[in-house]
C-alpha cells in the first residue's frame, strides 16, 4: 500500500494546489462571483466557514469602525514617530501594532472571556465588578481616557444598533450594559468602550448564530480571536499615518523639553 511521508507542517484554511487558491474550501472564482467581501473572506480564513451575511457584514463594520481613531492614540503615535525616523512602511506599522494589548485595543478577548464567565455563572454587575475590584484587576472593555458617560463612544452605539436589529439575540451585550450602568455609577469615564463591545456582541455572534458549538466557542474565545479584529482594522490607520507623514515630509520626532517632568 501507499506510505505518507511524515509532514512538518498541518495547515487547514486554505489550498494554493489546484488550478485557483481556495479559502476554506472555497475556490477564488466563486468568492469573487458571489461578491463576497472581506468579512466572508475573515470567516473562512479564521472560522473555517461561511457565515450568514449578517455576520460578516457585523464583522466588516468592526473592521471599519476600528480603522482609526486619530493620531493622538498610543498606536497612531508610535507609527508617527517611526515614519519621522525615516523607517519603512512594516517598521512603522508594526510598531504601532506593538502598542495593541490589554489597555489599548487589545482587550477584547478579555471582556469576551471575562463577560462570559460572568454572565454564565450568573453573576450580577455589582458581584462581577467588585469581585474584579477584589482581585486587583480592572475591567476589560470598560473605561476610556476621553469618553464618557455625557459624551458616549458612538461607535459603540453603532455597533449595538446594528445588532439590536440584525442578532437573534444580544444577551452578552444586554449583560455587558448593565455592567456599565454600574461602573458609570462609579465614575463617568468608566463606559463600555469599543473593545467591550465588540467582545460581548462576538460572543452573541457565536452564541446566537448557530454556526458553532458550545466546545467551538470556548476555544475561539480561549484562543483569543477576538483581538484580530481591532489589529487587522487598525493596521489600515497605521499605513495612512504612514503615507501621511511621508508625504507631509515631516522631520525626526524629538519631545519637548517642558512637556517632561525631569526630576529626581
Ligand atoms: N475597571 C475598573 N476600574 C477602572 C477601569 C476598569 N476597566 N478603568 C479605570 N478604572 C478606575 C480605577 O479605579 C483606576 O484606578 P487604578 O489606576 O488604581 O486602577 C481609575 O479608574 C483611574 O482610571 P483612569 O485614570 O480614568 O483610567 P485611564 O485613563 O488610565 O485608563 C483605560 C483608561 C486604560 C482604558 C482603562 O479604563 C482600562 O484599563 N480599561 C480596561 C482595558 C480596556 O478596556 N482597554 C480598551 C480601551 S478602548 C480602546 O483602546 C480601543
Ligand atoms: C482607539 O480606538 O484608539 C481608542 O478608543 C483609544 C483612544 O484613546 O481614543
Amino acid at each position: 500500500g501507499k506510505v505518507r511521508a511524515p509532514t512538518h507542517i498541518i495547515s487547514t484554511i486554505s489550498d494554493d494546489r489546484g488550478e485557483e487558491p481556495c479559502y476554506a474550501g472555497v475556490p477564488m472564482s466563486s468568492i469573487i462571483e458571489q461578491g463576497l467581501g472581506v468579512g466572508d473572506v475573515i470567516s473562512l480564513l479564521w472560522f473555517k466557514r461561511s457565515l450568514p451575511h449578517y455576520c460578516t457584514k457585523f464583522i466588516e463594520i468592526c473592521i471599519m469602525l476600528c480603522a482609526d481613531h486619530g493620531p493622538c492614540v498610543s498606536g497612531a503615535h508610535n507609527t508617527i514617530v517611526t515614519a519621522r525616523a525615516g523607517k519603512d512602511l512594516v517598521s512603522c506599522l508594526v510598531s504601532g501594532l506593538l502598542t495593541i494589548g490589554p489597555r489599548f485595543g487589545g482587550a477584547i478577548d478579555d471582556a469576551a472571556r471575562y463577560f462570559k464567565d460572568a454572565y454564565d455563572r450568573g453573576l450580577t454587575p455589582y458581584e462581577f465588578v467588585e469581585s474584579m475590584k477584589k482581585k486587583g484587576i480592572r475591567v476589560p472593555g470598560i473605561g476610556h481616557r476621553i469618553k464618557r458617560g455625557d459624551n458616549r463612544d458612538k461607535r459603540v452605539e453603532l455597533l449595538q444598533l446594528f445588532a439590536r436589529t440584525n442578532f437573534p439575540s444580544v444577551k452578552y451585550m444586554e449583560y455587558a450594559v448593565q455592567v456599565e450602568t454600574y461602573t458609570l455609577s462609579k465614575a463617568n469615564n468608566l463606559v463600555l468602550n469599543v473593545d467591550g463591545a465588540i467582545g460581548s456582541l462576538f460572543l452573541d455572534l457565536l452564541a446566537g448564530s448557530g454556526m458553532f458549538t458550545k466546545p467551538e466557542i470556548d476555544e475561539i474565545v480561549g484562543i483569543g480571536y477576538l483581538n484580530g479584529l481591532f489589529v487587522l482594522a487598525r493596521s489600515i490607520g497605521l499605513i495612512g499615518h504612514t503615507f501621511d507623514q511621508k508625504r507631509l515630509k515631516q522631520p525626526l520626532y524629538r519631545h519637548p523639553w517642558e512637556d517632561v517632568l525631569y526630576t529626581k
